[in-house]
């Protein structure tokens, strides 16, 4: 099949199009430069010459600051971009997945977020993002909306700054003799190649729909970190921030955890527990380039 990956050199998206490429799929990685989600004439003229049979969307303005303080550009990606790339792949009768988040949730369930729980988002990437969700269900019927959580992989976060949270600790620990993180908000953190694989089993499929996709199990930002640095060896002293320690500056969802339900209903959840993952990013997927060994 071929296959368009919209944010292909994202952190996401450089995994997702390696997924696919090693089943064999024709791959057609478009980044930034190629592609503006937020202009209908661009996404549909970059997407026409292509003719894929499959639309990933990747491409998201996801800096939670950033968004805040610039609402029209966060609508005009998240929102806007969501229902131009719908669009133009239903109007190829091409298959979409679109990338979504769990900080369309607002924290309150306290138990994992299955797909039926209403959406509340606190944020304006929040209601941006669950925008685009609505405008891919209205577009193009035959869509994966895809949830996923606490992303981090062996290519950088091009939106954060470039360290996912595992490298962004294990530098601090190389620079500071102690470390407080956040042990009041809980998450699942989430490999991109796991989500990766769980695109290329979805695509084998007509199970279009709403998917929450993230590894088993949850824990705190503290509890991850604690795991990173037991699974690495690293040495260093790490406390649990007090409350209030690190305020936000934007609300956000203090519990974001998933169930992938429609995936398990399905039978073709792909997800290792988060500690699981975690090892085999260490162990396998780091690149040499940012180890700390
Ligand atoms: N990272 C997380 O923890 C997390 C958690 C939940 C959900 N998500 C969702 O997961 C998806 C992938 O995130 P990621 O971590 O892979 O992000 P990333 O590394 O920042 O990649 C995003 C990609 O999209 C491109 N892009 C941004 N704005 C665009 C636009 N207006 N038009 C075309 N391309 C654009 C970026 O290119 P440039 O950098 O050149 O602009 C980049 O290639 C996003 O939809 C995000 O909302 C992420």
């Amino acid at each position: 099949m071929r296959i368009a990956v919209i944010g292909g050199n994202g952190q996401l998206g450089e995994d997702v199009a390696a997924a696919f490429a090693a089943e064999g799929d024709e791959v057609i990685s478009l980044i930034h430069e190629d592609v503006e989600v937020s202009s209908k004439e661009s996404v549909a003229r970059s997407l026409d010459n292509i003719r894929p049979e499959i639309v990933v969307n990747t491409a998201a303005f996801h800096h939670v600051e950033k968004c805040e303080s610039e609402p029209a550009g966060a609508f005009a990606a998240n929102a806007m971009g969501a229902r131009n790339v719908a669009q133009a792949s239903r109007s190829l009768g091409a298959t979409l997945f679109h990338i979504s988040t769990d900080y369309v949730f607002d924290g309150l369930k306290q138990s994992p977020y299955t797909e039926q729980d209403p959406a509340m988002p606190l944020n304006v990437y929040g209601n941006s993002k669950l925008a685009g969700e609505y405008f891919v269900r209205a577009e193009n019927p035959r869509h994966f909306v895809v949830r996923v959580s606490g992303l981090y992989g062996s290519h950088p976060c091009r939106a954060k700054g470039n360290l996912n949270f595992v490298e962004l600790m294990l530098k601090l620990s190389r620079e500071r003799d102690e470390l407080r993180v956040v042990n009041d908000e809980f998450v699942t953190p989430t490999p991109t190649v796991e989500v990766a694989r769980q695109l290329v089993v979805l695509s084998r499929t007509t199970d279009y729909g709403l998917y929450h996709a993230t590894s088993e199990g949850s824990c705190s930002w503290y509890e991850f970190a604690k795991a990173i640095f037991e699974l690495s060896g690293t040495k260093v002293k790490l406390q649990p921030a007090g409350p209030g320690e690190f305020p936000a500056k934007v609300a956000r969802p203090k519990y974001s955890v998933l169930e992938n339900a429609a995936l398990k209903r399905n039978g073709r959840n792909v997800f290792e527990h988060w500690r699981k993952g975690l090892e085999q990013y260490l162990l396998r997927d780091r690149k040499p380039a940012v180890s700390h060994a």
